[in-house]
């Protein structure tokens, strides 16, 4: 079965939240503050009221009205403080773009500057133990006794590795067109990831009921956690829009993206393993150090893999947060196990080679029976199934383990070896299912961020109806239509399939119509350890003159629980992959430490991966049956494709080159 908008989308026919038409429409173009941490004195906007066509200028001088749980960064004008340089200080709104950006060229704002800080370190005097880490784990934890296993470990490293700030780059910029209705509604075509969320979202910040906004959704170009929740754009279009009485649109250009629509913090991680003499763990100890923002905390979870991987009679895992004159870093895909899980799969590489083990046998001997960190059963867990098709796949069997050994001319060759996990949960949804005109109409205010989530819940409720798929219209992206999670955590599938399937049950019943709400289904889900896993194999090609790196053939393998659809799993997987080879080689954002905010804010410095970076990628599964998820048995797959790929590449380094990195990306000139 084809994406279903597969054809409007290439075509060029899907609308996008800047591409709504609508009548009278004006345009909001922000100014951003350039000091890195002061107060505004004054917001002078005479010259820019004069300019034409501009229609008002909004600032802390007039802060527009927001209700008191307006939060973070969308409190946008209530305060006259500045906490990092990049921050929305003014906007202004005109007739055309063209005007409003012109106008806010010249818009004054006078600053009280303050000595700023935006270097993150482990010996920073701001850091401290933050109360929870995201989404809601308990910052430190452990059983057992690390210093004594260490002490009695016939092998031990003690590695320290960092990732550096890295970006979002989703096609689709963020984007929000907004009107206020002849009825007093708010309407917001939105580039987001949850209608019902980023309804909610906006409805507490204009401290207005849920019914009186409407968020609108219906294509959105990518968002990889960065239009998961709703951003300081959606709320100053619905804001410009009630003080000029008409539409506004804002686009962000690139530039605006890096500042104010969040990225992956930078981590240093220090990692401490023992093992005994036949690679048994006797300690693992994994400690993250990260950064948030004056405006609001945001403490990624890095440490939390190391709670599910491997077992151990000693585990330590522990976060460390300071909050620097930076924006917020957010959700960027597999917040947590993808720096995480960086870090201790290069440290469990580094411990084989200490060990004299072979990567894949260390993993398998400590493979756990129950998830360590809380000792619930896994409701599957197929890691070690993962390794042993990857490895045989890979021809690992013949691999000398020597490091830089293997010479093509110029180029030195290696291989190295990962593991992936990411969590396999659901939230509830609810979805509503109606005969119409001989088809079924099933509406939900799911999200389909490009995954194609539009597309497996018509083989949902297809395959539940027992009727064709193409008799069957899913109606998606709208906070009209019943309350969905977002498209978030991996979580899409396995939540909104579960309502559409039981909406189906429902609808089969009736004959009419089905409803469901799997809030009290999910509440009575057992405890149990849900994760997905998989292996990632990576051969690299490193060049001995020039230090670059060439990534000759990657390869995951992944269990998934039942995969849904072959296409677009494979989709997920290998684009999880590819964004995974640019962290490991490429991706970087500078911090400006003289001034504050980013030096690299566009795609012309900011180094994805093109399509001559990934010559041989495959990804390939292993069915599972767990009766244990959902009505589907499925996992999510939309972020364990990230994770392990740039342990995996920088592991193939060490093996090619003999030369280990140990800071993200793996340039030439660390190289050599
Ligand atoms: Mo994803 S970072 O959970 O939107």
């Amino acid at each position: 079965m084809n994406r279903i908008e597969g054809r409007v989308k290439v075509t060029g026919l899907a609308t996008y939240a800047a591409e709504y038409p609508v009548e009278g429409v004006t345009y909001a173009y922000p100014v951003q503050s350039q000091v890195a941490k002061g107060r505004i004195a004054r917001v002078d906007d005479r010259e820019a009221l004069a300019m034409p066509g501009v229609l008002a200028v909004l600032s802390s001088e007039r802060p527009p009205e927001l209700a008191p749980e307006a939060e973070g960064e969308l409190a946008l004008f209530q305060s006259r403080e500045v906490a990092y340089r990049g921050q929305i200080v003014a906007a202004v709104v005109a007739d055309t773009y063209e005007n409003a950006r012109a106008a806010a060229a010249v818009v004054r704002v006078e600053y009280q500057p303050q000595a700023h800080d935006v270097h993150l370190s482990t010996e920073h005097p701001g850091l401290y133990r933050p109360k929870t880490v995201n989404p809601g784990f308990p910052t430190d934890t452990g059983h057992g006794d690390v210093e004594a296993g260490l002490a009695a470990a016939a092998t031990t490293i003690d590695v320290t590795y960092t990732t550096p700030v890295l970006h979002n780059n989703p096609m689709e910029p963020h984007a929000s067109l907004a009107y206020w209705d002849d009825l007093g509604r708010l309407m917001v075509y939105d580039a987001s990831q949850g209608a019902t969320s980023g309804r909610d979202i906006i409805a507490r910040t204009f401290g207005l009921p849920r019914d009186a906004v409407r968020v609108v959704a219906r294509h959105v170009g990518g968002g990889f956690g960065s239009k998961g929740t709703t951003r300081p754009q959606a709320v100053l279009a619905a804001m410009a829009a009630r003080e000029v009485g008409r539409p506004v649109k804002i686009a962000l250009t690139r530039h605006q993206m890096y500042d104010v629509t969040g990225y992956r913090t930078p981590t240093i991680q220090r990692l401490r393993l023992g093992a005994d003499a036949d690679g048994r763990l006797t300690a693992l100890e994994h400690v993250a150090y990260e950064q948030s923002s004056t405006v609001e905390e945001f403490a990624e979870q890095t440490a939390v893999p190391g709670r599910v991987m491997y077992g151990t009679p000693a585990l330590r895992t522990a976060h460390r947060l300071v909050r620097l004159d930076v924006a917020t870093p957010s959700w960027m895909r597999a917040p947590g196990e993808c720096p995480g899980m960086y870090a201790l799969e290069s440290a469990m590489d580094e411990l084989a080679y200490a060990a004299g083990l072979d990567p894949v046998e260390l993993r398998v001997l400590n493979d756990p029976e129950t998830e360590p960190g809380s000792g619930r059963p896994f409701s599957s867990r197929n890691l070690v199934g993962c390794l042993r098709e990857g490895a045989r796949r890979f021809d690992w069997e013949r691999r000398d383990p020597q490091p830089g050994v293997r010479r093509d001319g110029e180029w030195l060759i290696g291989t190295g070896v990962a593991a992936s996990t990411y969590p396999a949960r659901r939230m509830p949804s609810k979805a509503v299912v109606a005969a119409q005109d001989g088809e079924f109409l099933v509406q939900i205010a799911a999200a389909d961020i490009g995954t194609g989530a539009r597309t497996v819940l018509t083989k949902i409720a297809a395959e539940t109806l027992g009727v064709a798929p193409d008799q069957v219209h899913v109606e998606i992206g709208d906070s009209d239509l019943p309350d969905a999670f977002l498209a978030g955590g991996s979580m899409g599938t396995a939540s909104w399939g579960s309502a559409v399937f039981r909406a189906c049950e429902d609808f089969q019943r009736d004959g009419k119509e089905g409803h469901a709400d799997t809030a009290e289904e999910i509440a009575k889900d057992a405890e149990l350890a849900r994760h997905a896993f998989g292996a990632q194999f990576a051969e690299v090609r490193v060049n001995a003159v020039t230090g670059e790196v060439r990534v000759s053939r990657l390869l995951g393998v992944f269990a998934a629980g039942h995969i849904m659809d072959a296409t677009l799993a494979r989709s997920q997987f290998i684009g999880g992959m590819t964004m995974g080879l640019g962290m490991a080689l490429m991706e970087e954002t500078y911090t400006d430490e003289e001034f504050g905010g980013f030096l690299r804010r566009d795609l012309a410095q900011y180094h994805i991966p093109a399509n001559a970076d990934v010559p041989n990628l495959e990804a390939v599964w292993l069915e599972e049956e767990d009766e244990e998820l959902n009505p589907m048995g499925s996992k999510g797959i939309g972020e364990i494709g990230i994770v392990g790929t740039a342990a995996a590449i920088g592991n193939a380094v060490f093996h090619a080159a003999g030369h280990r990195v140990r800071d993200l990306p793996i340039t030439p000139a660390k190289i050599l």
